[in-house]
């Protein structure tokens, strides 16, 4: 008997490379406000939504401490990021799939356990389409329907709720330190893809989704 009925997954750097492209958009985006993003604030931006993302960066700041702007000004520049990350997974195709994402949805519903989608972005039904798994993903919950974004478990326990699957009998597969937060606090097991040493709360730990094997699970 398989310990899980069904695997949720996150998308940014667990399915696609993405969460460089993330990353890159709002270093860009900072740059031009006067903010230089060390690249460990990556670790900080991932699993976060767009506008806590924009938060983060503006409290760090610049030389002169952190940068005000107004919820206009804000969300004006959210939506400049978005145009930046748009335009960089424009030409995304299956052959962007991280190696073995394709392999993993596929034994895990050969498996028949479900695959649902748990992505805190407004991007991702259109990538999944670009990668062409969309047709591997049984149900995909919407970061806009949830009240409160990762870390908090709401996510997580929607993309549970949508294939019909009790929270102890999902595994979570995440790469941010946010994401397995949500994870745990739903009450599932925790994935993590990454570093041990930074995804301290996961359960288990691969380097990346290539490692990753439903059939150690069972
Ligand atoms: C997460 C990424 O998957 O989605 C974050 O790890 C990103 O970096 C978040 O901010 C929201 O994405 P979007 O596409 O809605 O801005
Ligand atoms: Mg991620």
């Amino acid at each position: 008997m398989p310990r899980f009925d069904a695997v949720l997954f996150d998308l940014d750097g667990v399915l696609a490379d993405t969460a460089h492209i993330h990353f890159a958009a709002w270093r860009r985006l900072a740059e031009e406000l006067g903010i230089h993003l060390e690249p460990t604030f990556e670790e900080k931006l991932k699993g976060v939504d767009r506008m806590t993302s924009l938060d983060l960066i503006l409290a760090q700041g610049g030389p002169d401490g952190p940068v005000q702007r107004t919820v206009e000004e804000r969300r004006v520049l959210a939506d400049r990021k978005n145009g930046y990350y748009q335009a960089a997974i424009a030409e995304q195709t299956p052959d962007d799939l991280l190696p073995g994402a394709r392999r993993v949805l596929e034994e895990v519903r050969a498996a028949g356990l479900k695959t649902s989608l748990a992505s805190a972005s407004h991007n991702a039904p259109p990538l999944l389409d670009q990668l062409g798994i969309r047709p591997l993903i049984d149900a995909i919950a919407n970061p806009a329907a949830v009240k409160a974004p990762k870390p908090a478990p709401d996510l997580f326990l929607e993309a549970a709720r949508l294939v019909g699957v009790p929270p102890e009998r999902c595994l979570g597969v995440e790469d941010a330190v946010a994401g397995i937060a949500s994870i745990k606090d739903a009450g599932m097991v925790a994935v993590g893809i990454g570093d041990p040493t930074v995804l301290t709360r996961a359960d288990y730990v691969v380097p990346a989704i290539a490692n990753f094997y439903i059939s150690d699970f069972f």
